[in-house]
């Protein structure tokens, strides 16, 4: 009698985080050869995404080397409390590749692998649309350096490493985007233009590094983070109703679409997965 297929793992439900005990058990039947666990790099590590980002990797099983800029302290207080042990806090200024170039060889040291990088870190700061003043060359250039050339930096860094992934379907880019790169309404006009340059990078880079490496854009809406909970209720309630499903995002369900994108989702690269509860359709 044939053997029925082996199960490629499932999805947990949305929200449901403490379930990913399932995940990671998934993630474990599935990795080929080697039974060390896969390295996941995450920059923007100790942000409102990156946070949550690392805690869903680590509790499916990731080993996470989580990239700090500024936030060194936060960052090793953050791998303290991710589930298992072996995770590690590293300088990863994405505009600095001298220093990019030493964390891939750090990461070799450790780990001597790594199979998936998030590019999360980001920045941005509020200038209406119509403020062309407002917008200055030191913003526009530290956004680009920060949003554009920064996830290609890494991606460079890592490329060597990435190729040499055992994770089933190859290694792993996540470059977290934003609907504003589709919609052109977000803190700024460069910070719009930014994200949909990000997502063409994903597909160049899908395409110059396949079979390889998978790329692709997860792709939120407003999320519901610390930050955006500080802002003005009646705006967050305005960004609510202009959206299909009547809510923000919250931080789990952009980290599950980026484990779901790793985990599971291994016939897929070059794309934008939206996240953002059909925000452009209103
Ligand atoms: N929050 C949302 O509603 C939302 C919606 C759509 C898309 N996004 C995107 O999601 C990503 C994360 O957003 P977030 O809300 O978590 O942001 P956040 O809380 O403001 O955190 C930003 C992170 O980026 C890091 N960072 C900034 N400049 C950096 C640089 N030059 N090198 C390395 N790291 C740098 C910061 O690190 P340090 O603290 O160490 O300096 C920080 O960890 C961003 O790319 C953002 O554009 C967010």
């Amino acid at each position: 009698m044939k053997k029925p297929p082996r199960s490629l793992g499932s999805l947990p439900p949305e929200g449901a985080v403490s379930t990913l005990g399932g995940a990671r058990r998934a993630l474990m039947q599935t990795t080929s050869v080697s039974d060390a666990r896969p390295v996941a790099v995450v920059t923007g590590a100790t942000g409102g995404l990156g946070a949550q980002i690392c805690q869903t990797l680590a509790q499916a099983g990731f080993l996470v080397a989580a990239g700090y800029r500024s936030s060194a302290g936060a960052a090793h207080a953050l791998v303290e409390q991710l589930a298992g042990t072996g995770h590690c806090a590293l300088a990863a200024p994405v505009t600095d590749s001298a220093v990019l170039a030493s964390l891939a060889n750090d990461i070799e040291s450790r780990y001597g692998r790594c199979d998936v990088l998030v590019n999360c870190a980001g920045t941005t700061r509020f200038v209406a649309h119509d403020d062309l003043e407002g917008l200055d060359d030191a913003l526009i250039d530290d956004v680009l350096a920060t949003n554009v050339r920064g996830p290609f930096a890494m991606v460079r860094a890592l490329a060597g490493l990435l190729k040499r992934s055992e994770l089933p379907g190859g290694g792993v880019v996540v470059n977290i985007s934003s609907v504003a790169a589709q919609t052109a309404m977000g803190s700024n006009v460069i910070y719009c233009a930014s994200k949909a340059a990000l997502d063409n990078l994903t597909k160049s880079l899908a395409r110059a590094l396949s079979p390889a490496i998978r790329v692709v854009s997860v792709s939120p809406g407003l999320v519901d983070t610390e930050f955006v909970k500080s802002m003005d209720a009646a705006w967050r309630d305005e960004q609510a109703s202009r959206t299909p499903l009547g809510r923000l995002a919250q931080p789990e369900e952009i980290a599950l679409a980026v484990l779901t994108a790793i985990r599971d989702l291994r016939f897929t690269t070059g794309c934008v997965l939206p996240v953002d509860g059909g925000r452009p359709l209103k």
